[in-house]
């Protein structure tokens, strides 16, 4: 029997997704302003293979966070990215707190019809921080959790009307009768709801694709529900091994209940990878850019949240010697994320369900090795931003970490957020997919033309 195939997004972002890796020698944070190097990332997604890149969205400003000072316009990268690649998908992201469902169905029908099908969308309903896009939108505050979803599952409902409120077979072109369009080949909406009154129908052709694939993005259990319901893949958070199979199986049961194909319904985690040649290079690497934000406050932090004096300690000092494993409690390490950083999460989602302590002998010893330190161990749990996973390390250990989430069912593949650019990327594509081709899980040649058909969202 074929073996399962992994799915495989990489992010694309002007600089990396690491806060402090810009600082490397080697970064290229020209991305911010000169466009070649976003559409480097669609090039190398596209060699690789990979089934996507993906655009988040980000109607903030956040000029404190150098890495992240500016973000493209998701659409006109789309547009400009799909033009100079054949295959490789756009998962491009809309804040539906903010936008409106006839304005982006526009754009995702239009892009759909000029990539020849490579479009998916990806809903989210913003996040509430300083430099948030409250400030921008001052009168149109962020609305509340509840509003936020029914809202969503409004924006979605109209979406989904409005791509295909025409027929396929509208042009009729009949040039002696003076028949452009086939009569009763458009389907107005007439739509009105709490959120959103729309008539329509839409006035681009319908997307090549028989659905967009849709691919949300939460952590409650209101994203959850409009996963099971409107989604076609959920960009989740990575729970560890052990809670993330229950998770996944959660997930696909609900799924089922709802009468839809699980198989065709993809779980993909975030992950940020720092990889080298070797194990020992990784490692330097993701310490070296530790190196920018080492200080004494690791050590006092680690200190208070363990319950033990370490204000004269190294940041450098080997973790188990200076701290005693049995004083490490589930929620022990979750503490260390200061204030300031945990306003920045989405609410609950900072790493519910995992134990710390088998997080770190588990997770952490295992990519950085029994000598990891306190700053190893406060840079695990600070770069966790969304509840993303972290790996550290070689190709084999890349291959064995997505081998193992695909076969125990974790997840269906990965989304990939690179740290800083150029580097990561490419040696991902050179170094880690050959290896996962010669294991026979993931594809040595797309599948399909369009990104339905190779995500395997197609119904
Ligand atoms: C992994 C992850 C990535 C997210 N990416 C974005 C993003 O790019 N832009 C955005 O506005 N919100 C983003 N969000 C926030 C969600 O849209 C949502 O507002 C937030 O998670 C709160 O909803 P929840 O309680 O259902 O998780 C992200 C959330 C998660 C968990």
């Amino acid at each position: 029997m074929a073996k399962k195939q992994l799915k495989i997004g990489l992010a694309a972002y002007g600089s990396g997704w690491d806060n402090d890796a810009w600082r490397l020698p080697e970064s290229a944070n020209i991305g911010l302003k000169d466009p070649s190097v976003i559409l480097d990332v669609a090039r190398i997604a596209e060699r690789g293979k990979l089934d996507y890149v993906f655009a988040g969205s980000s109607l903030a400003t956040e000029p404190d966070r150098w890495g992240r000072i500016f973000r493209w316009d998701n659409t006109a990268y789309g547009a400009y990215a799909a033009a100079q690649t054949k295959n490789v998908g756009f998962l491009l992201t809309y804040n539906t707190s903010f936008e409106h469902p006839f304005f982006v169905a526009r754009q995702l029908a239009t892009l759909d019809n000029f990539s020849g099908g490579r479009v998916a969308f990806n809903a989210v309903t913003g996040i509430d921080r300083e430099g948030g896009p409250t400030d921008n939108f001052a009168n149109w505050p962020l609305p509340d959790q509840d509003t936020k979803y029914s809202r969503v599952a409004e924006f979605t409902e109209v979406l989904n009307q409005l791509l295909y409120s025409w027929d396929e077979d509208f042009l009729l072109d009949d040039k002696e009768k003076g028949q452009l369009v086939r009569p009763g080949s458009w389907h107005p909406l007439d739509y009105s709801g709490e959120h959103f009154v729309v008539k329509g129908p839409l006035n681009v052709a319908r997307p090549i694709q028989n659905a967009i694939p849709n691919v949300h993005v939460g952590a409650s259990q209101r994203s959850v529900e409009y996963g099971v319901k409107y989604a076609h893949a959920r960009f989740a958070p990575y729970l560890g091994h052990e809670a993330g199979k229950q998770e996944y199986a959660r997930q696909k049961a609900l799924i089922a209940a709802d009468g839809r194909d699980p198989d065709k319904f993809k779980i993909l985690p975030g992950v940020t990878f720092y990889i080298g040649a070797t194990v020992n290079e990784a490692r330097a690497k993701f310490r070296q850019i530790q190196e920018f934000t080492l200080g004494k406050q690791i050590p006092e932090a680690i200190g208070r949240a363990v319950g033990v004096e370490l204000v004269d300690v190294k940041p450098t000092e080997r973790f188990f010697d200076v701290v005693d494993i049995e004083k490490i409690g589930p929620d022990t390490l979750k503490a260390l994320i200061p204030e300031a950083v945990q306003r920045r999460q989405p609410a609950g989602n900072a790493r519910a369900g995992t134990d710390d302590r088998e997080w770190l002998q588990r997770t952490v010893v295992d990519q950085l090795g029994e000598d990891v330190t306190l700053a190893d161990v406060y840079q695990f749990v600070v770069k966790r931003r969304f509840g993303q996973g972290i790996l550290v390390g070689d190709a084999k250990r890349f291959a064995d970490f997505l081998e193992d989430g695909l076969e125990d069912e974790v997840f269906d593949g990965v989304q990939l957020f690179p740290p800083y650019h150029r580097g990561p990327a490419d040696l991902f594509v050179d170094l880690v997919v050959p290896e996962l081709q010669r294991r026979g899980i993931f594809r040595t040649e797309y599948e399909g033309k369009t990104l339905e058909q190779n995500l395997g969202t197609a119904e």
